[in-house]
């Protein structure tokens, strides 16, 4: 599949490396042009069957706000990565009663808007990347069944156990852990190679 990541940076690089050796075409999309693999935001949008944001939630926001990114994504597959973060990590700017996947999916109202891997540190994906054994759950939310489906199946070709977490409200609740993940990462001196794995012991 032809995958976009839009943002270069710390999740970007390690997201693209794993969806590439699951045997995907990725492009990234910058405010920084270098060639053939890095684009503009908006030839990426235009490009990506399936398209990651991978920027700040406000830069998210802004985007998703665009009649010509809107029209690029409509009918696609969007993941939101995003946390919508205070300034300082140490608190959410929205939460209980909307989440940063909701209000993206408000404005890119024709796309299909997935909330996933936010809750993967970058350090996490990057150990991946380099082949340690890492087994955080990847919590998978949308509205759109199809989609969801999708995005639980590139999460397994990317060697991450991957669980249906139900409606896309619950990025109300997939964004905070992130937020719990930060207070264990800096607050508690943890550091952020660490995630969270799903244990079921069963019915
Ligand atoms: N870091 C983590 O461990 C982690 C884990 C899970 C989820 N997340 C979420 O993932 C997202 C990205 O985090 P990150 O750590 O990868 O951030 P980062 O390293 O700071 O990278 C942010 C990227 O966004 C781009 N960007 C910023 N403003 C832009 C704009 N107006 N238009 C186009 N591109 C813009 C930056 O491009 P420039 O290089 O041009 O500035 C950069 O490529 C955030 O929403 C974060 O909450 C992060």
């Amino acid at each position: 599949m032809n995958i976009a990541i839009i943002g270069t940076g710390n999740v970007a690089q390690p997201l693209g490396s794993l969806l590439q050796g699951a045997s995907h075409r990725v492009i990234f999309g910058s405010r920084q042009t270098t060639g053939d693999r890095i684009t503009s935001v908006e030839e990426a949008a235009k490009q990506g069957e399936l398209v990651i944001l991978a920027v700040p939630y406000e830069t998210a926001l802004e985007l998703a706000s665009r009649a010509d990114i809107q029209q690029a994504l409509t009918g696609k597959i969007v993941i939101d990565i995003t946390n919508p973060l205070a300034a300082d990590y140490m608190s959410l700017r929205v939460g209980h009663t909307s989440s940063a996947a909701e209000r993206i999916q408000e404005r890119l109202h024709g796309a299909r808007v997935v909330k996933a891997f936010n809750t993967i540190f970058a350090d996490v994906l990057s150990a991946k990347v380099q082949g340690e054994a890492v087994a955080a759950t990847v919590f998978v939310a949308s509205d759109d069944a199809d989609a969801k489906a999708q995005v639980l199946t590139l999460a397994s070709e990317m060697g991450f156990a991957s669980v249906d977490s139900g409606a896309l409200t619950n990025a109300r609740y997939l964004e905070p852990v992130t937020e719990l993940a930060i207070q264990l990462a800096y607050g508690q001196g943890l550091g952020t190679r660490l995630g969270f794995q799903l244990i079921h012991v069963g019915k």
